[in-house]
């Protein structure tokens, strides 16, 4: 795991609060990478929009952890309910959602309404490394692209391991730093990548995986996506540039701008292999 000093949690809230309506501008609802094909990420445009590529991200993880109607799901920094609404509206979920932001939970309230679902999801404000739920209340807990930002992962983990059903999945999706990533050249690339995004540390999938096994979970599915997502950033900070956003968060706060001129730093870590794209899939025993 590499890990860096220089991230508190209020700057996480904070940045998620100021920034909810540039991700909306400039991603979507879903604050996330896109998964494309092998063969369409190979492209010089890939044929598949970024939009749709979020989604088929999302629809390749529910299928993964066999998300069925009627299932409770906890959507772990679930941004401005991307998951949580799809969830609900093209699977039949009860979700409940948490976030560390105040903006995106009401904004995810909002969207939820608009789009017909609001019964059958919640949302809360809340530090997911401090929430409370019930032992086994969950069918599925799933999380994308949140655990970066959890300053103890294995404490969170082992609560995941207690939150979900026997039998239950849970479902991550995480930047990972690549298992040789104590290399120098490789470890200043993550610890980088950790400054400008706010991640406390960066796990590489054996640390996942220990945190899971460590928590009473078998890890059954571990795909590196790397390549199948890293168009994402060129995608974007070409729309950063022509929306002309740094100059624009620049009038709203410094820090937002500094943000949104480090997306090369990820897209380097991605090339050179100092970085990688995680989904990993585990199941809490029956017995
Ligand atoms: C990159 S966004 C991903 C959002 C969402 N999963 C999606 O895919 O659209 C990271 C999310 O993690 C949330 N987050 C970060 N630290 C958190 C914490 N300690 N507790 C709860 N949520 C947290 C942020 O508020 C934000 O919603």
């Amino acid at each position: 795991m590499i890990e860096t000093t220089s991230v508190a949690q209020r700057a996480i809230r904070s940045h998620y609060d100021l920034a909810t309506p540039f991700y909306r501008l400039l991603w979507g609802p879903h604050i996330h990478h896109g998964l494309w094909s092998e063969e369409d990420a190979a492209r010089r445009v890939p044929q598949v929009s970024p939009r749709a590529a979020q989604e088929q991200l999302t629809d390749t993880l529910a299928e993964l952890a066999e998300i069925n109607r009627g299932q409770r799901v906890l959507d772990i920094g679930c941004g401005m309910g991307g998951s949580s609404i799809r969830l609900a509206r093209h699977y039949g979920c009860h979700v409940t959602g948490v976030t560390l932001s105040g903006v995106q939970r009401r904004w995810a309230a909002a969207s939820a309404m608009l789009q017909g679902v609001g019964r059958a999801v919640e949302f809360q404000r809340a530090d997911a490394e401090a929430v409370r739920f019930d032992d086994a209340a969950f069918d599925v807990v799933w999380s994308i692209e949140c655990t970066e930002h959890l300053f103890d992962k294995a404490a969170f983990f082992q609560q995941v391991g207690r939150w979900v059903k026997p039998g239950g999945r849970v479902a991550i999706c995480a930047w990972l730093a690549a298992c040789d990533a104590e290399l120098p050249v490789k470890r200043q690339q993550v610890e980088a990548v950790c400054d400008a995004f706010l991640c406390p540390s960066l796990g590489s999938f054996d640390d996942y995986r220990t945190w899971m096994t460590d928590a009473g979970l078998i890890v059954e599915i571990e795909h590196d996506w790397t390549s199948r997502v890293s168009r994402t950033w060129e995608l974007c900070d070409q729309r950063v540039r022509r929306l002309g956003l740094p100059w624009l968060a620049g009038f709203i706060d410094p820090a937002q701008r500094e943000f949104l001129r480090h997306f090369g730093t990820l897209l380097r870590a991605y090339r050179s292999g100092a970085m990688q794209y995680g989904c990993l899939v585990a199941r809490r025993p029956r017995a």
